[in-house]
């Protein structure tokens, strides 16, 4: 019998006859509790500090952790490494006077202890059912190392590649980023959160955080009512529909006001509209940047707005420890709202089963079991490898033929496990990291390696030794791009094209006349024009983890046919950004094709590649595209599709349908995502993929936030990806 348990069932009064009575039912329990807690130990609940390292901002009181955690000042920690150090801190809990548990939370983005691709690689899988694996993977390895909360899945949409956080979110699309959104969740949080192998997932950043200005890190964001429900919010609510236990509140004002203190997005939106039950949490430091906004005056009336916006925990800042209180004393907060933030933080700490045994995440034996387990590792591999996509292949150049005994591989980044771990990757374990370099020697081929360019700089100081390295090797694969600390949270760029001298240097290598093969190392989308006409084959591999390698590998050799599709547009110019699909028509569509219309002199409009675009190593043909007729709203009409794989090598096709309201209320987009499937196909084989055709694909918001469905034409469009020439499609009438 624990003796955390006696403890709180003694405070409680459950003790009964010697014998500990069950855990009273969570309302009764939690009820009981709060009867007992001084106005000092409710605002504790809400006050959260960081331990060490990973410190995302400035702030941070000066003050001792411990000492603060034995007073029962703080509710929850986050930047708590390690089982030791989990139980060290619990253990200084349960010293407190009502001796309530810590709740542990940490970024946990892609991978614990093992890594996994970064969020917007595994979005190019298009494979939700690998997506939820790898989250329950990530969920095993931190609830195995102590951890109950995660701070992830990041659920904000971009369409700004200068934004360096696109790299922790789905991309682009609102449909395809809420079903990822899901996936994650249902992947972290598993049937209970009871489960000690599974744990609380926190959506972020709610609101609107992925369209900051001209894609500046922590920048204003300023969009339509109208904009918001239908292009950024599918997500969210998505999140909050599949049961997500915490929401983070985005750095960024929303219609003029700081999401740590927007009513209308924590109180209306979250709770009213949509039913949120669990609580939400600050970002760093942002209750006390209301002030910074010139939204507070100082930190009381940050502490008050904050509060009283409904933001539940306070990260890191102090303003709530330092003057809730007082507040409450003058009348200026009202009692009953700290009470409902204290009861939703309870209510978790109770399913999360951390009263019956604050300790239950805290064991060494599991997490030495866990951390790194064979069909962790095995997930990671399947994962990155369904991550990578394929954008050129000349001539078929790729799968390289097994008679390939020597290659010249360039780049410093196919030598570096820490890039290969991706950004926002604090506990990934870069020992265990499968680097290119690592992988092509294991498969016993002879390996010339030169670094070519200088990482730090991109000067092209290796020239001599890459050229020489290549003249003496059947094929050269060169690793070009980013580094990994370039993209993530405040890793906005204005200028995202490939360094001068990576492009020289393909140039370069294409004149020994061997094949030049392109790895695209990135954690966004990045423009390298040259690239694409000089390189024989590119593969965007993103940042894949721990087995980034032998993902790598196996796809350059076919062992792994890529299935990939970017789940963002990739610009051919900077000046193009934002940029993506789901543009609108315009009073002057540039399909018009004469002067004074919606296009650059400078540039075409086209993007480099499209939304949902990715090659394979076979080739697959659509025909057929047909819509049973006649429905009437809220029923389902069927649209089918046939693909076939006319190709000589098996693969997967991911098979998208569109659709495009062609009159409506409000302007809407030229065409939208509204199902996917990624289908098998061996060579020759057939299949007919069918759509149910739901309102959902057919309404949207109108600007007082109403979803309508209205009757007319609707185009739908089926197809490899979002190009137009990559499209059938028919019309559908709604009647
Ligand atoms: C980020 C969050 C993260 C938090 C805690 C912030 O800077 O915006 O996404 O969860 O730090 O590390």
């Amino acid at each position: 019998m624990k003796k955390s348990i006696l403890l709180m069932a003694c405070c409680l009064g459950l003790f009964v006859e010697g014998a500990l009575a069950q855990i009273a039912p969570k309302e009764e329990f939690v009820s009981a509790l709060m009867e007992r807690m001084t106005l000092e130990e409710k605002i504790g609940q809400l006050a959260q500090c960081s331990y060490r390292g990973n410190f995302t901002g400035p702030g941070g009181a000066n003050y001792s952790k411990e000492d603060y955690v034995r007073e029962g000042k703080i509710g929850s920690m986050l930047n708590v490494v390690g089982v030791k150090e989990i139980r060290r801190f619990q253990e200084l809990a349960l010293q407190s006077r009502l001796g309530i548990p810590l709740i542990f939370g940490l970024d946990v983005i892609h991978g614990y202890h093992t890594g996994f691709p970064i969020p917007l690689a595994e979005a190019a899988s298009f494979d939700l059912g690998m997506i939820e694996e790898a989250a329950v993977c990530n969920a095993r390895e931190s609830a195995a190392d102590g951890l109950n909360w995660v701070f992830a899945p990041m659920a904000d949409i971009s369409w700004d590649a200068r934004w360096g956080r696109v790299m922790e979110g789905a991309g682009e699309d609102p449909y395809y980023g809420a079903l990822v959104a899901a996936a994650r969740i249902r992947g972290l949080q598993g049937e209970s959160l009871a489960d000690t192998a599974t744990v609380m997932a926190c959506l972020k950043h709610f609101a609107g955080y992925g369209a900051p200005i001209a894609g500046k890190e922590y920048n204003s964001v300023d969009m339509s009512l109208g904009q918001f429900a239908n292009f950024y919010m599918p997500p969210y609510k998505a999140a909050v529909q599949a049961g997500v236990a915490t929401v983070m509140s985005a750095f960024n004002d929303f219609n003029n006001i700081p999401c740590t203190a927007n009513d209308f997005l924590l109180n209306r939106l979250l709770r009213e509209q949509w039913g949120f039950q669990g609580f939400v949490v600050s970002d760093y430091n942002s209750v006390e940047e209301l002030v910074n906004h010139r939204y507070a005056a100082d930190k009381k009336d940050a502490a008050a707005k904050a509060l009283q916006a409904g933001l539940d925990v306070e990260m890191v800042s102090t303003c709530y420890l330092t003057y809730l209180k007082e507040l409450i004393e003058e009348g200026r907060v009202k009692e009953d709202v700290l009470d409902k933030a204290v009861r939703r933080i309870l209510e978790k700490k109770y399913e999360l089963g951390l009263f019956e045994d604050p300790f239950r995440y805290c064991n060494p034996g599991r997490a030495a079991r866990v951390l790194n387990a064979p069909d962790i590792r095995d997930a990671s591999l399947r994962m990155a490898e369904r991550s990578i996509v394929l954008l050129e292949n000349k001539a078929g150049v790729l799968p390289l033929s097994s008679k390939i005994k020597s290659v010249a591989l360039i780049g410093g980044l196919n030598r570096s496990p820490h890039d290969m771990a991706g950004a926002w990757a604090p506990t990934t374990d870069r020992s265990k990291i499968i680097t290119p370099y690592d992988a092509l020697t294991r498969r016993g081929l002879t390996v010339n390696y030169a670094e070519g360019y200088n990482l730090k700089t991109n000067a092209l100081d290796g020239l001599e030794a890459a050229m020489e390295a290549a003249r003496k090797s059947d094929v050269v694969i060169v690793a070009i791009g980013e580094r990994a600390s370039q993209s993530g949270e405040k890793a906005a760029k204005v200028d995202i094209n490939l360094p001068a001298g990576q492009q020289q240097l393909i140039a370069e290598l294409k004149k020994t006349g061997k094949p030049v093969i392109a790895l695209l190392m990135c954690g966004r989308p990045l423009i390298f024009n040259d690239v694409r006409r000089q390189a024989d084959a590119i593969l965007c591999t993103w940042w894949l983890g721990s087995e980034a390698g032998n993902a790598i590998c196996n796809v350059l050799w076919g062992d792994y046919n890529p299935s990939g599709k970017l789940p963002m547009t990739f610009p051919a110019h900077v000046g193009q950004v934002p940029i993506y699909y789901q543009y609108k028509s315009t009073g002057r569509p540039a399909t018009l094709r004469q002067a004074y219309v919606s296009s650059y002199i400078d540039s075409p409009n086209e993007p480099a590649y499209p939304f949902g675009y990715g090659l394979s190593y076979t080739t697959f043909e659509y025909s057929g595209l047909k819509v049973e007729q006649g429905r009437k709203a809220g029923e389902h009409a069927v649209v089918s599709v046939d693909v076939r794989n006319a190709g000589k090598v098996a693969g997967e096709e991911v098979v998208q349908l569109y659709v495009q309201d062609k009159v409506a209320s409000i302007t809407r987009p030229v065409k939208e995502l509204k199902g996917f499937r990624k289908l098998y196909l061996k060579p020759g084989e057939s299949q007919t993929v069918t759509f149910s055709l739901t309102d959902e694909c057919l309404g949207f918001y109108d600007n007082n936030m109403h979803y309508v469905v209205e009757p007319g034409d609707f185009i739908l469009m089926a197809g490899k990806s979002s190009r137009q020439e990559d499209l059938l499609q028919t019309v559908f009438t709604l009647e």
